[in-house]
């Protein structure tokens, strides 16, 4: 299912980046937020909440949760594309919020079967699962509250992009980098504890203060600041070599979280240069790299899960290959994007595409390795 969720959610982005002057705004940026990232989002939670928890692999029953979300997103962009179907924006995120609501339980219910503390990366996902559930109760409050619906829309927009998709990335980035780079970094754990409650208040401040009272959300951004630059420095002092390589995952997954960080400083610009666009900041230069890092590692796991030999080795090795150059391009995508440029998205688009294509060649080119050959 991963696998598939991965493709869907990077033909949902290069559709939408490259559609982007022809279809509306919001309709893009459902495209790649709710139909490409919000089950792809479920789908690696439903994978990575067994492990957290030290408990077994989900039932084929728990893959229904990225389908209803993706559903969910599906009747979003067809209400913003078709005039007739405005009530599907409601149906959406009736659909979104139960599979959130769904997967939230879940997760509680496996944190109470386990034996000992979960690993602390549990909290950081319920965390940005409850932010989607109150992005998407906004967009339904508007139903009982039209008079509110400005306030209520911008507290979605920072609730869902900052809280849910924020949250998710950065604890997993978190994860996944000293993962990449072969040295696991003992810190992570603790760096995770401590940081939730920085990350929490930094994303209810700034959709609070976005909505209602503008000086909370510099604040917000503010406290955003703490553990980015914490991972950020950390990152620089420990993997300085494979960020600043030529081939492999973490040059995008760093990239990603400047990307990521990025988009906020593009947001708190917003107010006093108009032709500022976090959004396309958010959507060109730290989704892009964060999904193509994320899945150059993950997808020889996902597609073969058991054990790790030649063939994933060899396939992850390809995937990686020209990371570096491909974060770059990335994040001038993402600077240039978020100057209202629209060249930004289409040189995000073309690098992606590039990635898809490099992905089929490599997993032709791996064809003829036996699974179960073990690395050398
Ligand atoms: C699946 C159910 C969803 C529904 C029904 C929904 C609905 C809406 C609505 C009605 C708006 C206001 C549009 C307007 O101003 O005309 C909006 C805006 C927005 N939503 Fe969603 N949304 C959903 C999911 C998401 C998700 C998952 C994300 C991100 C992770 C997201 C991010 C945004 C953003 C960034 C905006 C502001 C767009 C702009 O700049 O104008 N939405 N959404």
């Amino acid at each position: 299912m991963l696998p598939a969720l991965v493709c869907l959610a990077l033909a949902a982005f290069v559709t939408a980046l490259l559609g982007s002057l022809h279809a509306g705004r919001v309709v893009t940026l459902h495209l790649i937020l709710a139909v490409g990232a919000m089950p792809l989002i479920f789908g690696a939670m439903s994978h990575f909440i067994p492990v957290l928890t030290r408990t077994r692999a989900p039932g084929t029953g728990l893959a229904g949760l990225p389908v209803l979300a993706l559903a969910g997103g599906v009747f979003a962009v067809a209400a913003f594309g078709f005039p007739d179907m405005a009530w599907g924006r409601y149906a959406g995120a009736f659909l979104a919020l139960m599979a959130a609501g769904l997967l939230l339980a879940w997760s509680r219910r496996r944190q109470a079967g386990m034996l000992g503390r979960p690993h602390p990366g549990l909290a950081w996902y319920e965390a940005a699962l409850a932010c989607l559930a109150c992005a998407l109760l906004a967009i339904l409050a508007g139903v009982f509250w039209p008079q509110q619906w400005v306030g209520l829309r911008r507290l979605h927009l920072h609730l869902n992009t900052l809280g849910f998709i924020g949250l998710t990335a950065v604890s997993t980035l978190a994860v996944l980098l000293p993962t990449v780079a072969g040295r696991p970094d003992p810190q992570v754990a603790p760096w995770l504890r401590r940081n939730l409650p920085w990350a929490v208040a930094g994303t209810v401040l700034v959709a609070v203060g976005a909505a209602w009272f503008g000086p909370l959300a510099g604040l917000g951004a503010m406290l955003w600041a703490v553990p980015l630059g914490r991972l950020g420095a950390r990152w620089l002092r420990l993997y300085r070599a494979e960020i600043f390589a030529w081939h492999g995952a973490a040059p995008l997954l760093a990239a990603a979280l400047a990307g990521f960080a990025a988009s906020m400083v593009f947001g708190a610009a917003a107010a006093a240069f108009p032709v500022s666009t976090p959004t396309s900041v958010f959507v060109a230069g730290f989704l892009p790299p964060l999904v193509s890092g994320a899945a150059s590692q993950l997808l020889p796991v996902w597609l073969h899960p058991g054990m790790q030999g030649e063939w994933h080795a060899a396939l992850r090795s390809r995937l990686g290959r020209y990371g570096g150059a491909r974060a770059a391009l990335f994040c001038l995508g993402g600077i240039v994007g978020g100057m209202d440029q629209e060249w930004g998205l289409f040189l995000s688009a073309a690098t992606l595409l590039w990635f898809m294509l490099q992905t089929s060649a490599a997993l032709m080119q791996v064809r003829a390795i036996p699974l179960d050959r073990p690395s050398s």
